[in-house]
């Protein structure tokens, strides 16, 4: 392995859990682009298996030379080059997907962030696409943990803009862009796996 790539240590141990829930959501042909991609290596792991779909990764254009490397090593031909995509901004108009992923984004991100990652995967999806989402979340005001909460307070300490979501709050936006909640599997380590599918578009 080249030491110089970005490495988180996160994303190791949960890729193959995230990778079994995927797996039961997507087509064989499904188009996946995900948003804040992150290192990249998410979509290596997934694309290494799902040969038959084919993965665009995007994220802030300071996160695309480290995933390049991921990318490069991985060999797989079924991933695109990254596509530098801050959520802020508009999706660039070769920007084409049939299923959505993000892992670990909503907590991050500003709520702002989170309007527009679901709007983004609204308008790219067509009836019937799946949006699937992965990280921690609070359902009627309650942490899944002790550790979520204090994670959360971390969070918020170092930006105030960020923090664990509300699942009802969630809910609420994705109906207002026309896509509706599938399921919620448990994860390990007090996460969460959500599927939303788009409505008729
Ligand atoms: C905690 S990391 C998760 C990375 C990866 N998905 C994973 O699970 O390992 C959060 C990601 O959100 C990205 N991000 C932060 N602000 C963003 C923005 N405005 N637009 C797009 N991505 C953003 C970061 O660059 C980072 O890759």
């Amino acid at each position: 392995m080249n030491d110089k790539k970005p490495f988180a240590p996160s994303a190791d141990r949960n890729q193959e859990v995230i990778l079994a829930a995927i797996t039961d959501e997507l087509n064989d042909t499904d188009h996946v682009f995900e948003f804040g991609s992150g290192t990249g290596q998410h979509i290596c792991h997934f694309a290494a298996t799902l040969t038959s779909n084919t993965w665009q990764p995007s994220d802030l254009a300071a996160r695309l030379p480290g995933m390049r490397q991921w990318i490069e090593e991985s060999g797989c031909a079924n991933i695109l080059p990254p596509m530098e995509l801050d959520l802020n901004s508009e999706l660039p108009t070769s920007a084409h997907a049939t299923a959505c992923y993000s892992a670990n984004t909503l907590h991050i991100v500003s709520w702002p962030l989170v309007e527009r990652l679901f709007l983004h995967a609204a308008t790219l999806l067509p009836t019937g696409g799946k949006l699937c989402l992965y990280g921690p979340c609070k359902f009627d005001g309650q942490y899944t943990s002790e550790g979520n909460r204090a994670f959360d307070q971390q969070l918020r300490s170092e930006d105030p803009a960020s923090g664990i979501r509300e699942f009802n709050d969630l809910k609420a936006l994705a109906t207002q862009h026309g896509l509706s909640h599938k399921r919620t599997l448990n994860m390990p380590a007090n996460n969460q796996f959500f599927v939303w599918e788009r409505d008729v578009t």
